[in-house]
């Protein structure tokens, strides 16, 4: 549900998938020994290292800046292996990242995703955003995932600024037939960030107090509605 936001998104999740199953293919004929679970559990650890390879390679230095990076101490070793790993250390997303902070990325967003042959030519039409919100059918198309693949990495993001295409600001999840149906993610944006504000100290109150549950949290709600 969730990869089917947008056709692009379906198109790496499809190369993930696509990795993992390659991943354990290769790790059965080596291990016929192992059953689903661990070749699974196995192929998993290595594309997680390689998604955290290219976030901290290739994603992290281009948002942040090198500056950022070095002061950080975020570089990847060159070679050997990383030594500080803490298995004390929390790995959870703050609610402020997942709220606001890393909503920064709607910004990025370009209104279509550009095609692109084999041979590295545009392949037109390029796939609208508002034509395909949660309509992943495009990608039955032979051919559609590796177009798209090549148009993102063949085509720059927008910039980071103050502004966000309008496919999302009014015309998210539109209904065609229905004229202004199109949801504002930047609204949205803002009001997820405002709820949070005013709930999470109280929210976190509750969950000093009691036992941590969504119980608790269904009945504070119930209790505050007003
Ligand atoms: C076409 C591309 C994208 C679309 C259509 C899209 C749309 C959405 C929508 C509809 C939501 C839920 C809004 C809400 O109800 O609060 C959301 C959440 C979010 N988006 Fe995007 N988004 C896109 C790309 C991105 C990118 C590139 C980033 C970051 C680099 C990003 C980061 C986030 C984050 C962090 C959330 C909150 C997730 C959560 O709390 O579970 N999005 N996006």
């Amino acid at each position: 549900m969730r990869s089917s936001e947008q056709p692009a998104l379906a198109a790496i999740h499809t190369v993930w998938l696509r990795e993992h199953n390659k991943l354990v293919t290769e790790l059965h004929a080596r291990n016929p020994h192992w059953d689903d679970e661990l070749l699974y559990r196995h192929a998993r650890r290595i594309l997680s290292s390689v998604t955290q390879h290219i976030t901290y390679a290739e994603l992290l230095p281009r948002i942040l800046g090198w500056d950022a990076i070095h002061k950080y101490k975020l570089e990847l070793v060159s070679e050997g292996y990383y030594g500080g790993y803490d298995s004390e250390c929390d790995a959870s997303i703050f609610n402020e990242f997942a709220t606001a902070a890393f909503r920064f990325g709607h910004s990025l967003l370009k209104p279509a995703f550009k095609r692109f042959t084999a041979e590295l030519r545009v392949k037109e039409p390029s796939v609208q955003l508002r034509d395909t919100f949660f309509n992943p059918d495009i990608l039955f198309k032979p051919g559609m995932v590796d177009e798209l693949m090549l148009g993102l990495v063949n085509t720059p993001m927008e910039t980071l600024d103050n502004f966000i295409t309008e496919e999302v600001t009014n015309h998210l999840f539109e209904d065609k037939k229905r004229p202004a149906s199109g949801m504002d993610l930047a609204a949205l944006n803002v009001q997820r960030y405002a709820f949070f504000i005013c709930t999470w100290p109280r929210l976190e109150l509750i969950r000093r107090q009691t036992t941590p549950s969504c119980h608790n949290v269904m009945i504070w709600f119930t209790l505050h509605k007003n």
